[in-house]
């Protein structure tokens, strides 16, 4: 409870911070305070994954692949999954569908992703359904490489029959050949989202991330998460592309209409629409601005060390410049950019990131021993910050998309960081798949500041004295800090 008390306290804090236009004082950055923590989040422990969880856009994987997703767990923990592949970024053109049947387990807390619960799987059946002939050939000739004498000579695969290519009885497991692991299943999230305004709920099933390099993705542990599946029974009301998914199967793969392409305009002030959890489990808020006339930027990145974005650690303000490059040939929809950061200020939020910081005496970062809760340092002339690991100048080499969501809200997608940490400072590394969204932030965006308060305050008046749900969520989230 006393956690829940302190709430107000922080949020304080963070909005004192600073204050001009654009930045956590500015109208954007109070519009990203009410998309965070406007919305009563509830993350039960442990989920409640019983039920029909669908993809509600066409998703992109590290590689890239484009794909959709229908999962169903029943009562019992026995589950069935279909992924449907796709050969366009559209999911216009179906490839082929993998159908598995197996049995999950829920473990304990996760200890390395705070709010995570962990799980391990059984796989009972694995079988791949191809959607054109060439496919067909395709993946039984893969299979075939993989597991030689699997598929009996002369025996051909046909389009839009399930072939097996795993099952625990006494059949050998040929689904490597695919690339097939569930390994999504070891970390999950279950939050149920009350909208402030119009109390509509929904339920999110997050599932463990993909590794963006395709080689470890055989053996990776999640530590994050991919964008979430939703419960069709709780789903948005104008989610069509949900209730196309949710009546697909693998003879009748989801098949979405191409929808409009955006040409890119990164003009204006771009937010988070949640607390996002970055591998490794980083929480934190991005509020980005870019300059097109003089191609500069500036970003505001909110740390923190829990999965409701509510203890902040450090804050860091970034600016730098970007030059625009050509429509990827990786990633089709994508465009490439080039980010430099040249100069940043840190703000410790939290009495362990400034006890950190000022072990750095000296020239590691900013002014060492001088460091203060709330008191902002200029770091650029230390190029950058030992402690955080952020050396500059900086370059980064990026992917990113624009799509409108259901709500006709313009979306920016930046490119995953990459798995093991690094940054994408080669074009070698450039990002294959994206991270969760940005919303564009429009002077007409409908929300009074007024309004953003005093949601803010009846949150956490709620968790106070009304939802004891809320409350006890957090204690179990705490237990492991
Ligand atoms: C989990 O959710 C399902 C479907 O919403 C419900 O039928 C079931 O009773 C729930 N189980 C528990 C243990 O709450
Ligand atoms: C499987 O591979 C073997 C060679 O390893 C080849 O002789 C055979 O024709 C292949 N079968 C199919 C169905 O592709
Ligand atoms: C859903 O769509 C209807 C009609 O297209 C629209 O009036 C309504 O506002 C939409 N609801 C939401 C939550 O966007
Ligand atoms: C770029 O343009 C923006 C907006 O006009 C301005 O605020 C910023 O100071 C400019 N940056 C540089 C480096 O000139
Ligand atoms: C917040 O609480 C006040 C008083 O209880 C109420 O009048 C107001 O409608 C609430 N605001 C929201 C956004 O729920």
């Amino acid at each position: 409870m006393a956690r829940c008390e302190g709430l107000p306290l922080a949020l304080l804090v963070v909005l004192s911070a600073t204050v001009g236009a654009a930045g956590p004082g500015g109208t954007c950055g109070r519009r990203l305070k009410t998309l965070v923590h406007g919305a009563l989040v509830v993350a039960p422990m442990p989920p409640n994954i019983t039920g029909k969880w669908v993809s509600s856009r066409c998703e992109v994987r590290p590689g890239p692949q484009f794909i959709t997703r229908s999962y169903t767990f029943k009562d019992n923990m026995d589950f069935q999954t279909y992924q449907f592949f796709y050969a366009d970024q559209h999911c216009v053109s179906p490839l082929y569908t993998v159908t598995a049947h197996g049995t999950i387990i829920l473990r304990q807390v996760s200890w390395i992703t705070r709010g995570g619960t962990e799980a391990d799987y059984w796989l009972e059946t694995v079988s791949v359904t191809s959607h054109s002939q060439e496919v067909s050939s395709y993946l039984s000739a893969r299979v075939n490489a993989t597991c030689p004498g699997f598929i009996p000579p002369d025996r051909l695969w046909y389009n839009n029959v399930p072939h097996q290519v795993l099952s625990r009885r006494g059949e050998r497991d040929c689904a490597a050949g695919l690339d097939f692991v569930l390994h999504e299943l070891q970390l999950l999230r279950v939050e149920r989202r009350q909208d402030a305004r119009d109390g509509h709920v929904t339920m999110e099933l997050f599932l463990g991330d993909i590794h963006t390099d395709r080689a470890q993705r055989l053996l990776y542990r999640p530590t994050s998460y991919q964008p979430p599946l939703v419960n069709v029974e709780l789903s948005y009301p104008n989610c069509t592309t949900c209730k196309i998914v949710q009546d697909a199967d693998e003879r009748r793969p989801p098949v979405f209409k191409t929808r409009q392409e955006y040409p890119l305009h990164l003009n204006g002030e771009w937010i988070s629409m949640r607390c996002e959890v970055r591998p490794e489990a980083l929480f934190l808020t991005r509020h980005l601005v870019f300059y097109p006339a003089n191609q500069t930027w500036e970003g505001w990145y909110a740390h923190y060390s829990d999965p409701s974005c509510r203890h902040s650690t450090f804050s860091i303000h970034a600016s730098g410049s970007f030059t625009r490059g050509a429509r990827s040939s990786v990633v089709e929809g994508g465009t490439e950019y080039i980010f430099q950061v040249t100069q940043m200020r840190v703000t410790p939020q939290d009495s362990d990131t400034t006890s950190l910081l000022n072990v750095f005496h000296g020239q590691g970062c900013g002014d060492g021993g001088i460091w203060q809760i709330g008191r902002e340092q200029d770091v650029t002339s230390t190029n950058g910050c030992v402690a955080l690991g952020i050396t500059l100048p900086h370059i980064e080499y990026e992917l990113f998309d624009m799509e409108r969501d259901m709500y006709d809200r313009l979306l920016l997608y930046i490119g995953q960081r990459p798995s093991d940490g690094t940054s994408p400072t080669h074009p070698a590394r450039r990002a294959t798949s994206y991270q969760t969204p940005l919303v564009q932030c429009l002077p007409s965006m409908d929300t009074p500041d007024i309004r953003t308060n005093m949601g803010d305050s009846n949150i956490s008046r709620r968790c106070t004295f009304n939802t004891v749900l809320v409350c006890l969520s957090h204690a179990v989230l705490y237990v492991f800090r």
